[in-house]
């Protein structure tokens, strides 16, 4: 099996003025397809290749201590996965904040809807370098989490529910180095609370499993 570049959902200019169809467009037929185009010639022979994505990064994070080629496809590997739940996480006309279940745990966790999305800001402006600014389960809590470059969280064990990209390349036409600005425009009008919703119900039913 190859990995596919996965459809993107909507059309490149449904998330202005917050991204430009000018970034959506470089974003994911540039940098997202790269990376699904590198991680397919890097698993040939490894005996990784065939398998579904989720389960190439899983593998290469286990084995990339003692084995230097895995470095590399797990990179691409984790890229091409986060990239994909980056734009799932997105909706035009989103960020509307939790609802039912989810929103009771938000605020379990982080006072208020707006308690979260301060913390999440400012999580997210704040993190170093290239990265990504998740909002993940993790034993039965919301937690915001960030992580550099391309790791993520499902390789620790931790259920993603929503996240947003903080590489350069996913702002930087649009808003230069004001990531701030970018941040905050995605959580208060894009975040996809839906996609958050349904990610926290497989979460609370596979540890009830
Ligand atoms: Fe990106």
């Amino acid at each position: 099996m190859t990995i596919e570049l996965p459809d993107l959902g909507y059309a490149y200019d449904a998330l202005e003025p917050v991204i430009s169809q000018k970034t959506l467009r470089t974003h994911y037929e540039k940098h997202h397809r790269g990376y699904v185009e590198r991680v397919n010639a890097l698993v040939r022979g490894t005996g990784l290749a065939g398998g579904p994505l989720e389960t190439i990064v899983l593998r290469s994070a286990e084995r990339r201590a003692a084995e230097p080629a895995m470095t590399a496809i797990f990179n691409n590997a984790a890229q091409a996965w986060n990239h994909a739940f980056y734009w799932r996480s997105l909706r035009p006309a989103g960020g509307s904040g939790a609802q039912g279940a989810l929103a009771a745990r938000v605020a379990a966790d982080f006072g208020s809807t707006a308690g979260f999305a301060e913390a999440y800001k400012s999580a997210a402006t704040g993190h170093f370098g290239s990265g990504w600014a998740w909002l993940v389960a993790e034993g039965g809590t919301l937690k915001i989490v960030t992580t550099g470059n391309a790791e993520t969280p499902i390789a620790r064990k931790q259920v993603p529910l929503l996240v947003i990209d903080v590489w350069e390349h996913a702002y930087y036409l649009d808003y230069q180095e004001r990531r701030a600005a970018y941040v905050a425009a995605v959580v208060d009008q894009l975040l996809d609370w839906r996609f958050a919703a349904r990610n926290f119900e497989q979460a609370a039913g596979a540890r009830a499993a």
